[in-house]
């Protein structure tokens, strides 16, 4: 529990008359907020902990799981099940087991639960791990649960396999699942690779929560070759990867936003060679084939002594 979340809800204690002893499905989403604080602040916990629960839950397949999970072993003194163990995540019992009449706190989607509620259960445990970048998340800012990707009641969270990361991030990231399939992409599809190899879920200080300091720094932990330095460094290459490259997929070879001579064109005009005479196709170095790279061929930067143009 933060200091803020208790915070708050001794504040609603004193100052908002507080609703009881109505079944909680009928209760507004304020309401309900308000009658778990006021139990978190009077914070009667069952003496017998989860035995206390089981007595009516445990025919829930599902409830019964997380005892195969993380959070249900004992083997850490930091465990849920070594504390306060079910109430640790769902609050005190209070008068919940009196013909379940006092909800308890609930998790996702169906939760009425604000989401910084949620949230601040778990961070109460993983603030000092997973904290540091979430709070200045898009994700925390645009109401995303931790519970929207991890599943707890279980042995096997999909955030936390390779090959359910990405199916779960294009659960909501719908462009850049249409992107991963695309014909040239990086190998998502197939589970090589997944979101998590450029971006960190729980956000970092960089731009698009990547996981290092900046796109290019991204792309060069892969890429380490196009890193250079060149003789003769190509502007756009050492300043912005995605200039050129679209790092999710496309239509075009190489993963290119536009192909040439559009791609280059963006930029150059195309009328910086004297000596061009015609621009019909199949003839014509400037429109077909590889167009601009069919003499500009090192794009990335070049070594060579007269590469000043990327022809060498
Ligand atoms: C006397 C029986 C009883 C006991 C003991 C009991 N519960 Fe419940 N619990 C219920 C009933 C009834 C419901 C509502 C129906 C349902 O969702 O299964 C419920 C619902 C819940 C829900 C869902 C809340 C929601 O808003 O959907 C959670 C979470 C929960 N209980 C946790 C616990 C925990 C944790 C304990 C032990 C600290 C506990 N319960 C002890 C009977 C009990
Ligand atoms: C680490 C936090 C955590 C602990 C510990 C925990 N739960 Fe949960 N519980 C959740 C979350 C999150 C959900 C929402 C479903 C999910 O993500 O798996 C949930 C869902 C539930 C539900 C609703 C299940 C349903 O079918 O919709 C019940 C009831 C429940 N828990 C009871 C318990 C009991 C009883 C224990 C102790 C044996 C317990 N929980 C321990 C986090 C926890
Ligand atoms: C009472 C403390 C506590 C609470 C509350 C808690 N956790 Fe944990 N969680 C732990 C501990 C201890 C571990 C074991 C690994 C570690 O030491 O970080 C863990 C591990 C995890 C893992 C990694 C699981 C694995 O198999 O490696 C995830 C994901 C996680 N927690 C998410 C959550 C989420 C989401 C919530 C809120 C619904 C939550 N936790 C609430 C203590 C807690
Ligand atoms: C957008 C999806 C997403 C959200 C939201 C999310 N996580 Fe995660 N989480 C992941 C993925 C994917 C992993 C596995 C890769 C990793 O460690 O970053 C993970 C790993 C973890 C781990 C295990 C870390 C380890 O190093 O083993 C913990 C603990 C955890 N998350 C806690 C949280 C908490 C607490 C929240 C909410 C504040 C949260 N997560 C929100 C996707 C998410
Ligand atoms: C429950 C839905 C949901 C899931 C699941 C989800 N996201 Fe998001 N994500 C969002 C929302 C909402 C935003 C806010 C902006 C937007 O709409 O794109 C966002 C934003 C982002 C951003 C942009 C961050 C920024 O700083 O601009 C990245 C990167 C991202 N998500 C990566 C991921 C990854 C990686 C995963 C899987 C581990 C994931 N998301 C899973 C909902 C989700
Ligand atoms: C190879 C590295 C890489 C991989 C893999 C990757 N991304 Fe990205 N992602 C980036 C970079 C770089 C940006 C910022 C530049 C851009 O928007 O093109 C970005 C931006 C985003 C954004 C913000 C888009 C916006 O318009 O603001 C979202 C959302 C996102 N990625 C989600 C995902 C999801 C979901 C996956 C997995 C399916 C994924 N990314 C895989 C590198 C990657
Ligand atoms: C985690 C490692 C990793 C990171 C980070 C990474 N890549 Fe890649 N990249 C790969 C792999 C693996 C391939 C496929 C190589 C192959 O098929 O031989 C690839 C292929 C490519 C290709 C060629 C695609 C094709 O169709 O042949 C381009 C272009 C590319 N990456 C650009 C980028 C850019 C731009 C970034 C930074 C936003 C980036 N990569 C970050 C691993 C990475
Ligand atoms: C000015 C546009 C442009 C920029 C900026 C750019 N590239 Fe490229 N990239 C290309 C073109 C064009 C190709 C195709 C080359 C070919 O067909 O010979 C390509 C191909 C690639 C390939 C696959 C072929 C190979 O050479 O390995 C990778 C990987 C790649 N780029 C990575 C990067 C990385 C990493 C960055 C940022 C450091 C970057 N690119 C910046 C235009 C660009
Ligand atoms: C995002 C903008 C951008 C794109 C796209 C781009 N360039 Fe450039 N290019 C530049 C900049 C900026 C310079 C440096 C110009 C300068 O120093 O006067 C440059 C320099 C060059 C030079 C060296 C010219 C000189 O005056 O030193 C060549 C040749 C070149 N680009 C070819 C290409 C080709 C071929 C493509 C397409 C594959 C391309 N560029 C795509 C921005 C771009
Ligand atoms: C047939 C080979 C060839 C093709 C095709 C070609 N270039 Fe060039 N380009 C050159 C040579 C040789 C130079 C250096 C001599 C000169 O300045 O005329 C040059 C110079 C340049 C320069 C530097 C010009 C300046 O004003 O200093 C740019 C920018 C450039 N090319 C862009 C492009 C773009 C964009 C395309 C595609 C539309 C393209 N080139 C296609 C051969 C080619």
């Amino acid at each position: 529990m933060t200091i803020l979340f208790r915070f708050i809800m001794i504040f609603t204690l004193f100052v908002i008359p507080i609703a009881h002893a109505s079944p909680w499905n009928d209760l507004s989403a304020e309401q309900l907020e308000s009658q778990l604080k006021t139990k978190f602040v009077e914070g009667k916990y069952s003496s017998k902990g989860a035995d206390s629960c089981l007595m009516c839950h445990k025919k829930d397949t599902k409830v019964m799981a997380i005892f195969s999970s993380t959070h249900g072993l004992l083997d850490s003194s930091k465990s849920p099940m070594a504390g306060l163990q079910c109430e640790s995540c769902h609050g005190p019992l209070g008068k919940h087991n009196r013909g379940g009449k006092e909800p308890m706190i609930s998790f996702g989607s169906e939760s009425k639960l604000s989401s910084d509620s949620q949230n601040s259960i778990c961070l109460g445990c993983h603030e000092s791990d997973k904290g540091n970048g979430w709070h200045s998340s898009m994700h925390n800012l645009e109401q995303v649960t931790c519970v929207s990707c991890h599943e707890i009641h279980t042995s096997s969270d999909p955030a936390l396999s390779l090959e359910g990361t990405n199916d779960l991030c294009s659960s909501c990231h719908l462009q850049e699942k249409a992107d991963m399939n695309m014909r040239s992409s990086h190998p998502l599809k197939w589970g090589d690779m997944s979101c998590i190899d450029c971006h960190d879920p729980h956000g970092s200080n960089n731009e698009k929560s990547l996981n290092t300091t900046s796109i290019n720094t991204t792309c060069y932990s892969c890429h380490a070759d196009k890193r250079g330095p060149f003789l003769w460094e190509h502007a756009p290459v050492t300043e912005d990867c995605t200039s050129c490259h679209n790092p999710h997929g496309s239509v075009n070879d190489n993963l290119l936003k536009q192909r040439a001579p559009l791609l280059c064109q963006q930029c150059h005009m195309d009328d910086g060679h004297a000596s061009r005479i015609t621009n019909k196709p199949g003839i014509d170095a400037f429109g077909s084939g590889r167009s601009c790279l069919n003499c500009h061929s090192q794009i990335h930067g070049s070594n060579h002594p007269a590469g000043s143009n990327f022809s060498h």
